[in-house]
């Protein structure tokens, strides 16, 4: 019988916040059944009722939540809001994909260098800004290469310890659209691994870099 995503008990349990499509949580959805990444997506999140990743979530069984910013007074109340849920629903991880939300202190404070959030775009370069903003400022700025960034989240925005990286050419005749999208599909790879790399304990922070053991020293046992 094939084993339902959302009720394996055995392995550590993640929540993934969207404000959007949703093409990130549905490669994490995809990751999970295909045993690329061992986890349990407890809870999406999302800042928006209208966002299309709470369709790809309730399809798959996820349980969701809308936290949006006009239901609390203030962005603190949001942000309590918002850590009672990951509390409650036991993540020991926290994805932002595709999340256009800036946190309150609080949620960072709860979850120090335990919320991932994946970036369009080769952090430090064209930080600060929701998808295409970070793709078409590449495009302007005339780099051969661009990509995306996973990095644990701190209070300043975009520049948290780097996890992970991948580049991808950017091509001379590329428009907006087809660079993002070029640069979606290294996402789609880069955001499981990256979590993966999390859970297995394999990502140390160093003041705010990482160091990211391999798969085979961790198993080898150096
Ligand atoms: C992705 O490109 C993601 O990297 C970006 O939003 C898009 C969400 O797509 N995130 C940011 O720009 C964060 N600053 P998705 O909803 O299909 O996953």
């Amino acid at each position: 019988m094939e084993e339902d995503i959302h009720t394996n008990s055995s392995v550590p349990r993640i929540a993934v916040l969207v404000s959007g499509r949703g093409s990130n949580l549905e490669a994490l959805i995809h990751a999970v059944k295909t045993q690329q990444l061992r986890a349990e997506i407890a809870l999406v999140i999302s800042s928006k009722s209208s966002a299309r990743a709470l369709d790809i979530a309730k399809a798959a069984g996820i349980p969701c939540e809308i936290v949006s910013p006009a239901q609390y007074p203030s962005r603190k109340e949001e942000g309590l809001k918002i850590v009672e849920l990951l509390q409650t629903c036991g993540a020991q991880l926290a994805v932002t994909a595709g999340y256009s939300r800036i946190f309150d202190p609080c949620v960072i404070e709860a979850f120090r260098l335990k919320i991932i959030n994946i970036h369009p775009s080769l952090l430090p370069a064209f930080a600060g800004s929701m998808a295409p903003g970070p793709q078409k400022r590449a495009l302007e700025s005339g780099v051969k290469i661009s990509g995306c960034t996973t990095h644990f989240i701190t209070e300043d925005t975009d520049a948290g310890p780097i996890i992970a990286q991948r580049a991808v050419p950017v091509m001379n005749d590329d428009t907006v659209e087809t660079l993002a999208d070029r640069i979606l599909e290294a996402e789609h790879q880069l955001l499981p691994e990256s979590v993966q790399m999390a859970l297995d304990g394999r990502v140390t922070v160093e003041g705010n870099k990482t160091i990211v053991t391999s798969e085979r020293s961790v198993y080898a046992g150096s």
